[in-house]
């Protein structure tokens, strides 16, 4: 099967180039095809561009257990109405994926249900360091430093040495310091109402962790990723270890702060908290300077009926994967950044920290996960519109220009004029980790 994409900006690693794309079976044949190539399908694109698929690096789909909030089949159908063509979930399901064995069942239920690529990162405990010593088939290693929704925590020094000493896969972590989050919940006795969760969960829990973390990773010189970062102040300890730690944002902590309580509530809770305006600035900087690398959305789905409930039973968490590129097209629209850096944080970079050898770039021989985008096209985002079982979206209401209009996995069409295929088109990524990440491939 013979795909041309034709007319259409191709967002290629160093350009963006008005050309043909002719893809093959699961594969990019021809950057800069004839415009009359052979197809069985030609796609006349004027007017659009076309993007490597989205890597998304950190989402939660409940599957197993927890499946009335999402399920391996709604999430990645949301990812591909949302231009996300790879995903790479979290361990803490029901039950949690710290064995190689629940890893590998993760896996054969993925490619019955996932309309998208996926990964499974493993989960680290204090005792299963076996299990993530023989982990192979993974982005990586997952450690909340800092407990969150489920009950995954390494908080123990000796635990977190081990694991940084004595294995090889690359690892992430959900940074936030256990013992800080408990003196502040004293300090501050009953919580009065949801903006209590950013006094609780504060800059210094994030730092403190974050610290911890990176410094166990200059040590035992094991590459590592922080995810969803939230402060201004953890960027200095990010920025003094580049080379061996690399970093992700979420839209969330770029476009909420803590004024947002007052509209949203505990629609705006979640792990890490949101912070202050001058946080968002700061991260914002820190993408454009390449201190921050990836922006993935840690989209973590819980019911409406759930948020809704009094500070502090509201779970954490958002759902977020329909729509984070256009909230990053529609950043490109208003001047924030441009549609490269935006490619580079959310497909290229991605790729590249986590060893996926044939995505994240339009380039010959590269896997046909692409995106087309409308850059003009305007639309809104209304929670009774969203794909993912949670059904609302913190953006209810929210106008973006900048969309995703098609979705190609592998070279098959999995998302189209508001279509979205029911069939398992996903496949397993598969890693490279003899690549040894980010810093080595730039
Ligand atoms: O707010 C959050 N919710 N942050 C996390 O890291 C986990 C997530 C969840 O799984 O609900």
């Amino acid at each position: 099967m013979r795909t041309l994409i034709r007319y259409a900006s191709v967002v290629l690693p160093q350009s963006i180039e008005k050309t043909h794309l002719l893809i093959e079976d699961s594969k990019i044949l021809e950057i800069d095809a004839a415009e009359h190539s052979d197809a069985d399908e030609i796609v006349d694109c004027k007017g659009l561009h076309v993007i490597p698929g989205v890597i998304d690096d950190q989402v939660h789909f409940r599957d197993p257990g927890l499946t009335h909030k999402e399920d391996l089949h709604t999430g990645s159908r949301a990812c591909a109405k949302g231009g996300i063509t790879t995903f790479f979930e979290m361990p803490n399901t029901n039950p949690t994926t710290t064995s190689c064995q629940r890893l590998e069942e993760k896996l054969a239920l993925a490619s019955e249900k996932c309309v998208v690529n996926y990964g499974f990162f493993i989960g680290a405990t204090e005792d299963n360091l076996e299990e993530l010593q023989q982990a192979k088939r993974t982005p990586g290693i997952k450690i909340f430093i800092g407990s969150s929704t489920g009950n995954l925590l390494v908080d123990e020094q000796a635990a977190l040495e081990k694991i940084f000493a004595e294995t090889s896969l690359p690892i992430c972590a959900h940074c936030e310091d256990e013992t800080t989050i408990r003196e502040n919940r004293e300090k501050l006795g009953e919580p009065s109402s949801v903006a209590d969760h950013s006094k609780i969960r504060d800059h210094h829990a994030a730092w403190v962790a974050t610290k911890r973390a990176i410094d166990l990773s200059k040590k035992y010189e094991h590459r590592f990723h922080v995810l969803h970062v939230s402060t201004r102040q953890e960027l200095d300890l990010i920025k003094a270890a580049q080379g061996i730690v690399t970093a992700e944002v979420c839209p969330h902590h770029l476009f909420f702060n803590i004024q947002d309580y007052e509209r949203l509530g505990s629609l705006v809770q979640m792990n890490p908290s949101i912070k202050d305006p001058a946080d968002n600035t700061a991260l914002w900087e820190a993408l454009k300077s390449n201190t921050i690398q990836v922006v993935a959305t840690d989209h973590a789905p819980h019911l409406l009926e759930e948020k809704e409930k009094n500070y502090p039973q509201s779970p954490s968490g958002l759902p977020a994967v329909e729509n984070s590129l256009a909230l990053m097209l529609n950043q490109v629209n208003l001047g924030k950044c441009t549609l490269q850096e935006v490619v580079h944080w959310m497909c290229e970079a991605p790729a590249r920290v986590w060893d996926l050898t044939n995505k994240g770039r339009i380039e010959k021989g590269a896997d046909a996960d692409l995106v087309l985008i409308d850059m003009a096209k305007s639309d809104t985002i209304f929670n009774e519109n969203q794909v993912t079982k949670a059904k609302w979206s913190p953006w209810h209401g929210t106008t973006l220009t900048g969309w995703p209009v098609r979705t190609w996995v592998r070279g098959k069409t999995v998302f189209q004029n508001g279509i979205i295929t029911t069939k398992p088109l996903g496949e397993e990524a598969i890693f490279d980790h003899s690549l040894k990440g980010y810093w080595d491939s730039v």
